[in-house]
């Protein structure tokens, strides 16, 4: 809720004409929706009016719905110099999978209608304002262009949903479908090229990566550096509420976890802990508190042991589990610690390793070059075959 609140302050001070809703954001949304006090958080945070949905809908009369749509005047700079178009901006989410794997459409306080008929009752409607349609979407490349190829009068598909891939347009119908990656690391441009009347010729994507190269800007990098320091602060809060009595010790932890930590392997592999201990797989999770986001969900998963896996709750509860370790690899080793021998803990790579080493998160990943600086065993895993 803090990172939640964060985002939607911060993003007011960017130039962002819209942004979808997805169905992980409603239970936030409740609170920012709420017809309590609206006026008060829309004027302390502007963007909220420019959350579109043309899918989600409150059950009751506590909420707000969120706007189906923007329309946005854009003055053209090339060309047709001077000219004005009209861009309508919309919104579409999948339904929520429950967890019994089954699509549900009511979550907290909200009706997600199917995205289809929704797409199919909106965009019309939105084409007979506009010049140019563009849907942003929470949902799988399949949906979209099953959207794209129901509505042709959409020209954009922005989509978005655990797509870690740089993916080249696709075209459907009018639309050209993109997709933008998740984590904010590259900075996505579309850009239109518009015939003699201003319809659209072409649409040409390019991904800008915002890695050092790119300085901070001032003003985004102190609201960062704030919101992380918030949401630290509250992790700690919250750990320290839970009463003494009913928060699992590490030990506890360590004992009822199917995931043993390495200090149990260095037992008996002292050769591999050393070498392990020297690489950057064991300072994984200093590299997160350097940049104050030990507590961020979105970032620990990969940074430490069997999170949500039964292993890493949190530095306060499970600080042995810290840290890209042994069983990050060889997976969970509680059984093989009690009854040791072979047949454990092969890992297939490089696929195992691309679990965490993703396009987004490690660029320059070969298997060729990487594994030599965390090599450990006697197999020659670089030799074909082998
Ligand atoms: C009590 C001693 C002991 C502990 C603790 C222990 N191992 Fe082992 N491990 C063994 C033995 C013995 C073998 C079999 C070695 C052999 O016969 O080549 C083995 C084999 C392995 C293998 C190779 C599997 C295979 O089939 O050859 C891996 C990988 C491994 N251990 C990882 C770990 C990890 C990770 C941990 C900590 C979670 C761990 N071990 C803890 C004793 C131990
Ligand atoms: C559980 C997630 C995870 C898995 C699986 C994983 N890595 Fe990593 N790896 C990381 C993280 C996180 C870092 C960054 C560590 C840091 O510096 O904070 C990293 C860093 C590295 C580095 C650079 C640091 C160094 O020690 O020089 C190499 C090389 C590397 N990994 C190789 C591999 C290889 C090879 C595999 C597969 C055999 C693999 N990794 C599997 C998460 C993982
Ligand atoms: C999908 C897995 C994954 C997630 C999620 C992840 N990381 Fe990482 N992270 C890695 C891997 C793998 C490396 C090693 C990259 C390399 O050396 O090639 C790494 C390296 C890093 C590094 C050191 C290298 C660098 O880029 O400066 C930092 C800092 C970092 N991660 C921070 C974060 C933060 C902050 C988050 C959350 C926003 C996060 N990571 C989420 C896998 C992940
Ligand atoms: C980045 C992933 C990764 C991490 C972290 C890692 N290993 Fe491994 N380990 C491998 C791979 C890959 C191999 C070779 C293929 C295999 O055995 O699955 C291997 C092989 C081994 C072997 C077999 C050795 C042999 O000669 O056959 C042992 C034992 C082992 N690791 C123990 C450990 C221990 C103990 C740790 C922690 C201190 C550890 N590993 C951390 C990926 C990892």
């Amino acid at each position: 809720m803090t990172k939640n609140k964060w985002v939607v302050k911060s993003y007011g001070q960017f130039l962002f004409d819209a942004a979808n809703i997805s169905y992980s954001d409603l239970p936030f949304l409740t609170e920012l929706f709420k017809k309590e006090d609206y006026d008060k958080r829309a004027e302390e945070m502007p963007f909220m009016e420019k959350l579109v949905s043309a899918n989600i809908q409150p059950i009751n009369d506590l909420y707000r719905a969120p706007a189906p749509y923007v329309i946005r005047d854009v003055t053209l700079k090339r060309g047709a110099s001077g000219k004005k178009i009209k861009v309508g901006i919309t919104g579409f989410t999948d339904l929520r999978l429950n967890t019994m794997g089954v699509k549900e459409n009511i979550y907290a306080g909200y009706q997600i209608n199917d995205p289809f008929e929704a797409a199919k009752k909106i965009i019309p409607e939105l084409k007979q304002k506009v010049d140019i349609v563009i849907a942003l979407v929470y949902m799988d490349q399949a949906m979209a262009q099953r959207i794209a190829t129901e509505n042709p009068d959409i020209d954009t598909i922005v989509g978005a949903k655990k797509i870690h891939n740089r993916e080249e347009p696709q075209h459907f119908n009018r639309a050209t479908i993109v997709y933008s990656f998740d984590q904010t690391k590259y900075l996505g441009e579309l850009r239109y090229y518009l015939g003699g009347d201003a319809r659209i010729e072409n649409q040409v994507q390019r991904f800008i990566e915002l890695d050092d190269k790119i300085p901070d800007d001032p003003q985004a990098a102190a609201t960062v550096t704030a919101a992380h320091q918030e949401f630290t602060n509250d992790q700690n809060k919250q750990a320290q509420k839970t009463p003494a009595t009913t928060k699992p010790t590490a030990l506890e932890t360590n004992f009822n976890s199917p995931f043993a930590g390495a200090d149990s392997c260095a037992l008996c592999h002292e050769e591999e802990f050393k070498i392990w201990e020297k690489t950057g797989h064991a300072h994984a999770m200093a590299t997160l508190e350097k940049k104050r986001q030990h507590f961020d969900n979105e970032c620990v998963g990969c940074h430490v042991v069997g999170f949500q896996k039964g292993g890493f709750q949190s530095l306060v509860t499970t600080p042995q589990l810290a840290n890209v370790q042994c069983e990050s690899c060889h997976g969970p080793g509680r059984q093989h610690v009690e009854n040791p021998g072979k047949g454990y803990g092969f890992m297939p790579t490089p696929q195992g390793c691309t679990i965490c080493h993703t396009v987004p998160n490690s660029p320059d990943f070969d298997f060729t070059t990487y594994w030599p600086k965390v090599k450990h065993g006697s197999r020659d895993l670089l030799k074909a075959g082998s």
